[in-house]
């Protein structure tokens, strides 16, 4: 295990932040990874998971002990006549693993194309897209305990997911290291095609019948429109979370703001925080190196050079603007660090 000091983790996050971690070292197994966990409480340093570095906003140098987690693999564990368990290693690139499914035929996560990020961190947050979410293809998960360095399983009622939300991110946070998860995918896959604009894109792209193929290309084709490449502009998808608000609230901004979008779920109402943002004036504005993305402005950007502590202070700021206007409060779906 080869550990670094000072690294700067620029290729690490996908705002492309130029921020620092005190030590980092990659790990391949779970092995490894324990290895790197002792070198932590070694050197009396907090270790930091990391996966894909999609879903974070680094505000700072790390005074960190930082574990990128590398862990591949993508292996059928158990099979049936309808189905297949696939266990995969928390460091395959998300997408990946999405196309691989697709290859073999499985169904399920093919309205999660194009989700940045890696396997491991998929369900901390549950991640949703397109009207599925990770939890509707969970079957279980492996973690490492920080603490001890064993090994336990979750089940999906274990990891207790929410919308963008599971323990992992509330009462069991920095607990656990994700290290394999298992997903139970469809061998005569049922599509949902009824979120805004698949059903239309698969026509307009050509696809004589729906398959899980087309449902992929066409989800691929919306988020490319829509969302920035974080190769080529630095981002982290949502910034925020679409807030759930209560029925009475909604009915009263509704009456001043007839446009309002609202989507009824168990929880209260949705609106969609790219329109409380958009009506707040923030689309498309900029700040120098940063700025709101001009096509999703639930997106904030960074076109080089930019500060983390910058975007931070860009985000509160919108936070307050909508809070003055709609009195609604936005709370962030990316992990400050
Ligand atoms: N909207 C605007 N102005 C805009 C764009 C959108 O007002 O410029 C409003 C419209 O009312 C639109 C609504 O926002 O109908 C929803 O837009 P969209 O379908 O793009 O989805 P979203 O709610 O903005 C969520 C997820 C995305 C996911 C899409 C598609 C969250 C926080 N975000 O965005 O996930 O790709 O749905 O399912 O739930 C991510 O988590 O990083 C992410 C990109």
């Amino acid at each position: 295990m080869q550990i670094e000091t000072n690294k700067s983790l620029r290729q690490f996050n996908t705002f492309g932040l130029d921020h620092q971690a005190a030590f980092f070292t990659e790990v391949a197994d779970e092995k490894e990874l324990m290895e790197a966990l002792q070198a932590a409480r070694k050197a009396e340093v907090p270790a930091f998971i990391l996966g894909g570095g999609s879903n974070i906003l680094l505000t700072r140098d790390l005074p960190y002990f930082v574990i990128k987690i590398n862990i591949k693999g993508i292996n059928i564990v158990r099979e049936d006549s309808r189905h297949v368990w696939v266990k995969v290693g928390a460091g395959e690139i998300w997408h990946e693993f999405v196309g691989h499914a697709i290859r073999h035929g499985w169904g399920g996560v093919e309205n999660l194309s194009l989700i940045p990020g890696t396997v491991g961190a998929s369900p901390m947050q549950n991640i949703g897209a397109y009207g599925v979410e990770i939890k509707d293809v969970f079957d279980h998960l492996e973690a490492v305990v920080r603490e001890d360095g064993n090994l336990v399983t979750f089940s999906g009622e274990d990891c207790g997911f929410g919308y963008r939300d599971s323990i992992f991110k509330q009462k069991s946070k920095d607990k656990y290291v994700i290290t394999r998860v298992v997903f139970r995918l469809d061998k005569f896959p049922v599509l949902n095609t009824t979120y805004g604009d698949v059903e239309f894109t698969m026509h307009e792209l050509g696809f004589p019948e729906p398959s899980i193929e087309a449902v992929s290309e066409a989800i691929i084709h919306i988020r490319s429109k829509k969302l920035p490449d974080p190769t080529v502009l630095g981002n982290a998808g949502s910034f925020f979370k679409n807030p759930v608000i209560s029925p009475e609230k909604f009915h009263q901004l509704k009456a001043i703001y007839p446009q309002l979008p609202g989507f009824d779920t168990p929880e209260g109402i949705k609106v969609p925080a790219a329109w409380l943002i958009e009506q707040s004036g923030w689309k498309g504005k900029r700040w120098g190196t940063i700025g709101v993305h001009a096509q999703q402005p639930l997106v904030l950007v960074n076109y080089g050079g930019g500060k983390g502590e910058d975007l931070l202070l860009l985000s509160k700021t919108i936070a307050k603007d909508v809070f003055e206007k709609f009195g609604v409060k936005l709370q962030t779906e990316v992990n400050l660090v």
